[in-house]
């Protein structure tokens, strides 16, 4: 099929994400204020680039596992299967445990890893979201901690992808075909 040609319009800049995970990271202390080590999953691939700025401004000791889910390959629609392709290295049984999710949509995702991860006992599970888009939701979850709540748009950069591209840019931009401008 035929690539349809696009345009990315700033959305979120690379200012105001840092500012927002800055007062985030001050919320995420107080809460885990009395950890030992506070284990901060990250969900591959879209949150690589979240979970660096965030860790580097929480002010608690952590340690950092990662577990990837996908349940859209390339497709723009959740094929609402999410499949686990990399489990954690660590144990949470017992432990503080902080998710870190670049963008909750279908709520699909956040759903079966928080199932998954419950069924593992840590002693304390939450979770924070860059993006929020409730008007999509399908499931009933929503994010301890969100950095920006936002329509229904279709956004990439700061981890996250249109069909694995645009995921280096350093600030959110909304997704515009340019064909349907002529439309
Ligand atoms: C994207 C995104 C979230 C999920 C949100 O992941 O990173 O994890 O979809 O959508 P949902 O709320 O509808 O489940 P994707 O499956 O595209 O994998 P990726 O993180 O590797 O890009």
């Amino acid at each position: 099929m035929p690539e349809r040609p696009y345009v990315i319009d700033e959305m979120i800049s690379a200012k105001q994400i840092a500012a927002r995970i800055e007062a985030l990271a001050r919320e995420i202390e107080k809460e885990f204020s009395d950890t030992r080590k506070l284990v901060v999953v990250g969900l591959l691939r879209g949150s690589f680039v979240f979970i660096a700025d965030l860790v580097r401004e929480l002010d608690l000791p952590v340690e950092v596992d990662f577990l990837e889910a996908s349940s859209y390959g390339n497709a723009m629609e959740s094929s609402r299967e999410v499949r686990i392709l990399k489990d954690l290295r660590g144990e949470i049984e017992g432990r503080d445990v902080l998710v870190v999710e670049d963008i909750v949509d279908t709520g699909y995702t956040l759903t079966h890893v928080l199932g998954l991860l419950k069924s593992r006992n840590p002693k304390r599970l939450k979770t924070i979201a860059l993006l929020d888009k409730p008007t999509r939701r399908e499931t009933d979850v929503k994010a301890d901690w969100i950095g920006f709540e936002i329509p229904d748009e279709f956004v990439v950069g700061y981890g996250i992808d249109f069909a694995q591209r645009n995921r280096n840019l350093p600030h959110i931009g909304k997704v515009r075909f340019v064909d349907e401008d002529k439309a």
